[in-house]
């Protein structure tokens, strides 16, 4: 794993936009796209750049169960809102997270993912070590599948919603597996509240208890974090 340092979330933004525009130009056609408030600043950077995605397909990590687009909370609302308005794309792909069939949504999403192979995946990370909604716990080979969140999920995710008893309890998430395949990723983190994940993820043992510490075993991976969370490093 490369790991960058930068002094603020704007400084990462523009890091990971470069990167991006580098990854356009060597030919990236498919992106998988992350949501929360690490990648917002990233987009913004995105949608006030030139760069035309008409020609390009997103994959995104995941979806709440229950919620579809027209709900501010749903990731595809916050995926319209911050890029796809702006910026459309030839296809964007998110789980639907008003199937009724759920388990055959999450088969459906791992086709979709096959026909698309991600070229350059952008990712967060929670407090717990989470990516997409791989909670601790997940198996490494885990494809698109349903997901109970966590207790500790709900509570980081809760100030997007009025009461925290909105915050639905289930996700529908792309699996490790599934970004393992990724051909480059880069996963941004901001803040004291990642410091644990990213001691984890990037000195610790590889464990399903911390699910982002699969990425010691991807050969492209860049990790843009500011000061404070990468404090807990030891070197
Ligand atoms: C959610 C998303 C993740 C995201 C994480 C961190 O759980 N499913 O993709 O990385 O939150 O969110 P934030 O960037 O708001 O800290």
């Amino acid at each position: 794993m490369e790991l960058i340092v930068v002094k603020s979330q704007l400084e990462g933004a523009k890091k990971c936009f470069d990167l991006l525009n580098e990854a356009m130009a060597g030919g990236a056609k498919t992106l998988g796209l992350a949501t929360g408030s690490t990648p917002v600043e990233f987009y913004n950077q995105v949608v006030n750049s030139g760069l035309d995605f008409t020609d390009m397909t997103s994959v995104n990590l995941d979806e709440y169960v229950g919620l579809d687009g027209s709900n501010e909370q749903s990731y595809r609302y916050f995926m319209n809102k911050h890029f796809f308005e702006e910026k459309p794309f030839k296809e964007n792909f998110l789980p639907n997270g008003k199937a009724t069939d759920l388990e055959a949504e999450a088969k459906h999403y791992d086709q979709i993912i096959e026909n698309h192979p991600i070229d350059w995946q952008i990712l967060g990370i929670g407090q717990n070590g989470h990516i997409g909604f791989n909670e601790p716990g997940t198996p490494f080979e885990a494809t698109t599948h349903v997901v109970d969140l966590t207790e500790s999920t709900i509570k980081a995710n809760a100030r997007f919603f009025e009461h925290e008893d909105e915050v639905p309890k289930k996700a529908i998430s792309m699996g490790l597996a599934s970004i393992m395949k990724s051909k480059k990723i880069v996963l941004m983190a901001y803040g004291e509240s990642k410091a644990e994940a990213i001691k984890g993820m990037i000195e610790g043992e590889k464990t399903t208890a911390l699910p982002a510490s699969i990425l010691q075993d991807h050969a492209h991976v860049i990790v843009i974090a500011d000061e404070a969370a990468t404090s807990l490093l030891s070197k």
